[in-house]
């Protein structure tokens, strides 16, 4: 939060209007929410809703814990795994299932504290700075483990534990096969590619999420689409993403930058994402840079970009930042590079 704190305050300074919306409340979220209560009703079983929405705008229900109840396990690197019951005895299934296809799953993580939480934050932040620990992981409170029906898978191949997630990324077939059948056993992939600006998160495809019912599951799963857009809290319009042409930077980069900004927009509460496009080689310059690591002293940036995005805010909003009901368009992000990634140092109009 402290870089994209202090570059929102250097802007109000400067006075340049910052119109961030993250963290909005509106009555039209909160319509949106209580569908996302309706529509999930249904699915209240042993005192827990197995179909509640934990995500960046969505705090775990502070009922959730007395209402949980919970097994644990011991996996291959012998670390303690606590899931909720029902999930757990899904996945024992899907387990039996995949292994009957040659592939071995185990159990790295479930249900976390929000203690818990706090120290993988802590950590990520640490080791990778703010931003990408914030499109990776989520914060104490807000994350969907704390539910006890979000499952982080790991591999086992050739008898060898496949733990870390740049090494597990890698195997997109076996992980193909595995969420293919997720969807028999009531599990959904909870952060899919492209829909990081719903969810808020980078793709992962280990961390799947149970939902009780296999009819819903196979819905969300046949349509392609997020928790989110299901409960009707998102929507899953399509989003027009420009690359533009850059003799800077590869697409690589350029498809990293607009995920760490999509990861960003998820906690602009009630707005829809338009498109994001690259403004162009033109915007790095010395000028830009210079401004950048003013508004950011610790950043020592030596390579910027900058895109522009467009969206709409929500009816009736009640964030005084934003207007309600507005299209908003060339909406600036401005970001930099830097050795574990991209980091946002600046959003709003300039
Ligand atoms: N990795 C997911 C987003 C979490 O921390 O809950
Ligand atoms: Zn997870």
């Amino acid at each position: 939060m402290k870089k994209v704190f202090v570059s929102i305050l250097a802007l109000v300074m400067a006075g340049i209007v910052s119109v961030s919306c993250a963290g909005c409340g509106s009555d039209n979220s909160k319509k949106q929410s209580d569908a996302a209560t309706a529509a999930s009703s249904e699915a209240k079983v042993d005192g827990i809703d197995y179909m509640a929405l934990v995500n960046k705008t969505h705090k775990l229900p502070s009922d959730w814990e007395k209402n949980l109840k919970t097994v644990k396990m011991t996996n291959s690197i012998k670390d303690e795994v606590e899931v909720e019951k029902k999930a757990y005895d899904a996945y024992l299934k899907l387990k039996k299932a995949l292994k009957k296809e040659g592939i071995t799953v185990d159990l790295d993580s479930a249900r976390r504290s929000v203690k818990e939480q706090q120290r993988i934050m802590d950590d990520f932040t640490k080791k990778y700075g703010k931003d990408y620990a914030l499109k990776t992981v989520a914060a104490p409170g807000y994350s969907e483990h704390h539910t006890g029906l979000a499952l982080d898978l790991y591999l086992i191949v050739d008898g060898k534990d496949i733990v870390e997630n740049e090494d597990m990324i890698k195997y997109t077939d076996i992980w193909a096969k595995i969420h293919d059948k997720l969807s028999d056993y009531g599990f959904i992939l909870r952060y899919l590619k492209g829909s990081e600006h719903i969810t808020g998160y980078g793709y992962e495809p280990w961390h799947i999420r149970y939902l009780d019912d296999v009819d819903t599951a196979k819905k969300i799963t046949s349509k392609g689409i997020t928790l989110e857009e299901y409960l009707g809290t998102a929507s899953g319009a399509k989003v027009d993403i420009d690359y533009g042409k850059s003799g800077i930077y590869s697409k690589e980069d350029l498809e990293a930058a607009v995920i760490t900004i999509k990861c960003k927009f998820a906690s602009f509460e009630g707005c829809e994402l338009k498109s994001i496009r690259y403004a162009g080689d033109g915007a790095v310059n010395d000028k830009n840079l210079k401004w950048l690591n003013k508004l950011n002293p610790d950043g020592k940036y030596k390579k910027i970009a900058e895109f522009l995005m467009d969206f709409r805010s929500p009816k009736n909003n009640t964030d005084k930042t934003l207007e309600s009901n507005h299209n908003y368009k060339d909406y600036e992000w401005w970001l930099a590079q830097t050795e574990d990634g991209w980091e946002v140092v600046s959003n709003g109009y300039n």
